[in-house]
């Protein structure tokens, strides 16, 4: 693990983007999909909305997945596994470029077949809070034609990445536009934000 992190710092600071495959062992890959698969197939997942408070909206024609928030107290075992992955590389990554990352934040997400993401950066308008972002892809023998890639731009060019499991990416959440082809299957990740402040409260 500590090798991958290591990797991961490494890679961002020469590129946009960094790239590990073969992440976790296939056990915990297969739960963390299976667990995501009940939650679809049961419907407990909620629209993914865009911007947040007042400008908080649910607009399909701009994202299509469903997700579901992580609790750090509500996790299981093969989600803690991958939480416990993500709380080094909050740490490592705070020491490595020299800056205050005192917070992560993950939700499982779900595109059911004929949905995307268009393209964006991770970022609120209105605050900056997000550093760098995580995704971890769950999804046993993902063919080109399913679509659902990932396409990162830069400089004008693009890379498109097949969401394959135990394929980890890792971007600037400010600065990397990017955005989710349309899939023609149900594609299941884990998208996490390392953050460079607590949360505030919400008070109802
Ligand atoms: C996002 C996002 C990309 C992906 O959730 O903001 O861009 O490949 N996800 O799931
Ligand atoms: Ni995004």
């Amino acid at each position: 693990m500590k090798n991958n992190i290591t990797l991961i710092a490494e890679q961002l600071d020469r590129h946009a983007i960094a790239i590990i495959d073969n992440f976790l062992s296939k056990e915990v890959l297969d739960e963390l999909l299976s667990e995501s698969k009940h939650l679809f197939h049961k419907d407990e997942l909620e629209p993914a909305l865009i911007g947040r408070g007042i400008t908080e909206q649910r607009v399909s024609e701009i994202r299509g997945d469903k997700i579901k928030w992580l609790e750090n107290d509500q996790l299981t075992a093969a989600q803690e596994q991958y939480f416990n992955y993500l709380e080094q590389l909050r740490e490592y990554l705070s020491n490595y470029f020299r800056i205050a990352l005192p917070w992560f934040e993950c939700h499982l997400a779900t595109y059911p077949a004929g949905s995307f993401y268009a393209r964006h950066v991770d970022q609120f308008r209105e605050t900056n809070n997000r550093i760098f972002s995580v995704i971890l892809y769950l999804n046993e023998d993902w063919k080109p034609e399913h679509g659902g890639q990932l396409r990162v731009y830069e400089n004008g060019e693009f890379v498109d990445i097949s969401p394959v499991a135990g394929r980890l990416v890792c971007f600037r959440s400010d600065l990397v536009e990017h955005e989710v082809l349309k899939t023609t299957q149900p594609r299941f990740s884990i998208t996490g934000w390392i953050r460079r402040d607590e949360p505030t409260p919400v008070f109802l």
